[in-house]
Parts: C-alpha cells; sequence; structure tokens
C-alpha cells in the first residue's frame, strides 16, 4: 500500500441496514475515515461538509440514487474514486457508469466481503498514484516554465555579453592602433625638434628622410587597419633585417624618452632575416625596448641603468633578448603583464597594450614571446620567430 493511500475518506452509502453494517464492519480497522450514509441525501451533506475521496455507493436508493451521488461526488472532489454496488445489474446500468468512468462495479450481494476492501483499496492506490502524478507534473510545468524564463534571461545576457565583448574588441583595437600611432609620431615630433635647432643642411635631410620613413609606417598602420587580426597575407610580407629592425627601434625609443643611446647595449648577429612585416617587427622591439627603458628610468638617480639587446640564431628560429637592470617584475604578475591595459605606470603614462600589441604579433608570426623577471634582478624578454625551412 502507498503511503498517500492510508490517509483519505471513505463514503459509502446503502440503504439496507445489513449491507450497510456489513460494509461499514470491513472497514472497521481500515486507516481511512470511514463514513457510513444510509440514504442519499445523508452522502451528500456528508460529501458537502468534509468532503470525499472513495464514494461505495448502492445503485438504487429511494433518494437520490446512486449514479447521481457518483456525480456529485466528482463536483465536490473531481478525483474522486467511485465504485457503485447493485442488486440488478443492467446494460443501462454499467453502460452510465462507464461514462462516469466508475472504478468498480460490485453486484450484490457480494460474495466475497474482503473482495470489497480489496477494490477500495485499489481505488485509494489509484488515486494516490494519480495524485503524486499529478503533483509531479504540476512540478515539472512549473520547473519547465522556470528554465524557459532563465533561458531567455541567458539569452539576454548572452546578447549583451556578445555586444559589450564586440565593443571592447573594437575598444582595444582603436586604443591599440593610437599607440601604434603614437610611436611613429613620438620619433617625428624628436626629430622636428632636432631640425628646429640644426643648421648642417645635411643632417636636416637626414632627419627629414628618417620622417619621411617614419610617416610611411603610419600610413601602414593605417592601411593595416583592415586587416589587422588577418593573418599576414604572402603578399605583404618582406624580407626583414632584423638587426636593422632594431637599431632603428633604438634610436626610436631613445630619442624620444631622452635616454642616451649609449646606455643600450646591442649584440645583434648578422645576416638575421625574417619573412614579415617590417612595421609588425618594428612594434615589437620598440614596445619591448621602451618597456626597458622606462624599467631602468624609474627611479635611477645615478643614471646607471643599461639597456641590452641580443639576437641571434637557432637551429630553427631566430631568437632576440631584451633585458634591463629595472626593478623587476614579481612572479605573480607574469601572466598578467601580456593582458590588453594592464599597466602599473601612471594615468596618461601607459596604456598597458604594449606587450599586448607585442604578443598578438609574435603568436602571429607563430613566434612565442615569455619574460624572466624577479624583483630587483632586472627583467629580460625573450622573443622567438620560427624560420621556416626553404621552399622546394
Ligand atoms: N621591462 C619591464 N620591467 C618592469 N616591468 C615591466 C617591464 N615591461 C613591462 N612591465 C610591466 O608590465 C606592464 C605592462 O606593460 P605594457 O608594455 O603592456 O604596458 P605599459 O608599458 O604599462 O603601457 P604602454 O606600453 O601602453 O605605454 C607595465 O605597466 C609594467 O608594470
Ligand atoms: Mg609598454
Amino acid at each position: 500500500m502507498s503511503e498517500a493511500s492510508t490517509t483519505g475518506r471513505l463514503i459509502i452509502v446503502d440503504d439496507e441496514p445489513i449491507i450497510l453494517d456489513l460494509l461499514a464492519s470491513v472497514f472497521a480497522d481500515s486507516p481511512w475515515e470511514v463514513v457510513a450514509c444510509a440514504t442519499g441525501t445523508e452522502a451528500v451533506k456528508a460529501m458537502d461538509e468534509e468532503g470525499v475521496d472513495v464514494l461505495l455507493t448502492d445503485k438504487n436508493l429511494p433518494d437520490v440514487g446512486g449514479i447521481e451521488l457518483i456525480r456529485h461526488a466528482r463536483v465536490v472532489q473531481p478525483d474522486a474514486e467511485c465504485l457503485i454496488i447493485t442488486g440488478y445489474p443492467s446494460i443501462d446500468t454499467a453502460v452510465a457508469a462507464m461514462h462516469l468512468e466508475v472504478f468498480d462495479y460490485i453486484i450484490k450481494p457480494p460474495k466475497d466481503i474482503f473482495d470489497v476492501r480489496r477494490k477500495v483499496q485499489q481505488a485509494f492506490e489509484k488515486q494516490a498514484i494519480v495524485r503524486e502524478n499529478r503533483n509531479l507534473t504540476d512540478d515539472l510545468r512549473t520547473k519547465n516554465r522556470e528554465l524557459g524564463k532563465t533561458l531567455l534571461q541567458m539569452r539576454d545576457l548572452q546578447a549583451e555579453l556578445i555586444q559589450s565583448e564586440k565593443l571592447a574588441g573594437i575598444g582595444t583595437l582603436a586604443a591599440g592602433i593610437a599607440h601604434e600611432i603614437s610611436s611613429p609620431l613620438f620619433g617625428i615630433m624628436g626629430l622636428a625638434e632636432a631640425i628646429r635647432e640644426e643648421d648642417e643642411l645635411e643632417l636636416v635631410r637626414g632627419y627629414a628622410a628618417e620622417i619621411v620613413e617614419y610617416t610611411q609606417n603610419i600610413r601602414d598602420v593605417v592601411q593595416d587597419l583592415s586587416g589587422y587580426s588577418r593573418t599576414a597575407d604572402r603578399e605583404y610580407l618582406t624580407t626583414v633585417a632584423l638587426a636593422q629592425v632594431i637599431e632603428d627601434a633604438v634610436r626610436l625609443v631613445a630619442r624620444s624618452l631622452k635616454f642616451g643611446e649609449d646606455r643600450v647595449e646591442l649584440s645583434l648577429e648578422e645576416g638575421l632575416y625574417l619573412q614579415a612585416r617590417t612595421s609588425e617587427v618594428q612594434q615589437v622591439f620598440v614596445n619591448l625596448v621602451k618597456n626597458g627603458v622606462e624599467a631602468v628610468l624609474e627611479g635611477d638617480a645615478h643614471a646607471s641603468g643599461r639597456v641590452r639587446v641580443a639576437a641571434g640564431r637557432g637551429p630553427s628560429h631566430i631568437w632576440a633578448s631584451v633585458r634591463d637592470d629595472g626593478p623587476g617584475i614579481p612572479e605573480d604578475r607574469h601572466a598578467m603583464i601580456f593582458d590588453p591595459f594592464y599597466t602599473t605606470k601612471a594615468p596618461g603614462r601607459g596604456t598597458g597594450l604594449g606587450l599586448n600589441i607585442v604578443y598578438r604579433i609574435v603568436t602571429k608570426y607563430r613566434g612565442s614571446v615569455s619574460v624572466e623577471s624577479a624583483p630587483g634582478a632586472g627583467t629580460t624578454f625573450h622573443v622567438r620567430f620560427p624560420v621556416e625551412p626553404p621552399e622546394v
């Protein structure tokens, strides 16, 4: 017996006192609340007052008939289970009982009175199952509705996220481009300053030529805008002489940060060539050298700090390193420094995009960049570019 069927209200109706007594006695020790009614009117009253779960009724009653009582029970309790007892079985009664979805049909006088009890028991059990199913279905419906709502909320949230990520992406790109343009602009400013104070025509011409070069860099950056994140097309790649690019980058940085060029030590192997875009490789070294110089200048009262740039060749790669005697970077920050907008510099002094640009450019060429640093021990950035095997 399921637990839910151990409670409930059973109404028994029969106008024959002997049968009513007999039926009631069978349920005397049952777990249900048993109400015995001798008339239909009594049964209607009992149902109206306290409800009904299972109705066991005689079909032929002098006042309110059994079929009518079943209808009434269904009004009071839509899932009431009903059993009908009749001494005069007829097709009509059977059809009416069927229409009312009566749980069982018992012929009077019942041969086995305990069979009646078993049938009532089954009616309670069926009802318990139906009720449990309904509760589960209701629960499922509620949960489904909640899930539907959550799904809608998630869709909204996702749309918002995509939108804000797009915006952030555009922001990073715009800021990155501004950053890339600001480096050659810095150089142009330095050269223009130098020209103002220079009388020697040859030197002025040299400066002017450099200005043209930087201007071309700016133009390249602007032209690259559309294909910024795309893998560079082969036809845009040129053979880049690494030593030359590094020397240019060092000059640019030293000039813009007023850092004596003699404080930058270069140790560059001859004949290092990369298939790349010159302006991108230059960006890498401008940013690394700029960071190195800025680190050295940070609290460097004696102007003794140095930046060392080296480059060479490995079995299948070209490497370069940029080292400085600056304060170093604590271990727990190593993973963050390549993130866009991570900066420890004062507002207006750094955008936090330098290393992110380095990372993006180097990985675009399937290379790698790593940092080796500890507080007080300076910082070294290592860059590697793979050298493609010669085409056959
Ligand atoms: N050589 C270095 N020595 C010490 N700290 C460094 C060095 N290079 C980078 N960092 C740390 O990493 C941070 C991020 O560097 P990144 O070049 O990305 O941005 P930034 O230099 O702060 O600003 P930006 O390059 O945009 O002007 C720096 O703010 C600094 O804290
Ligand atoms: Mg920087």
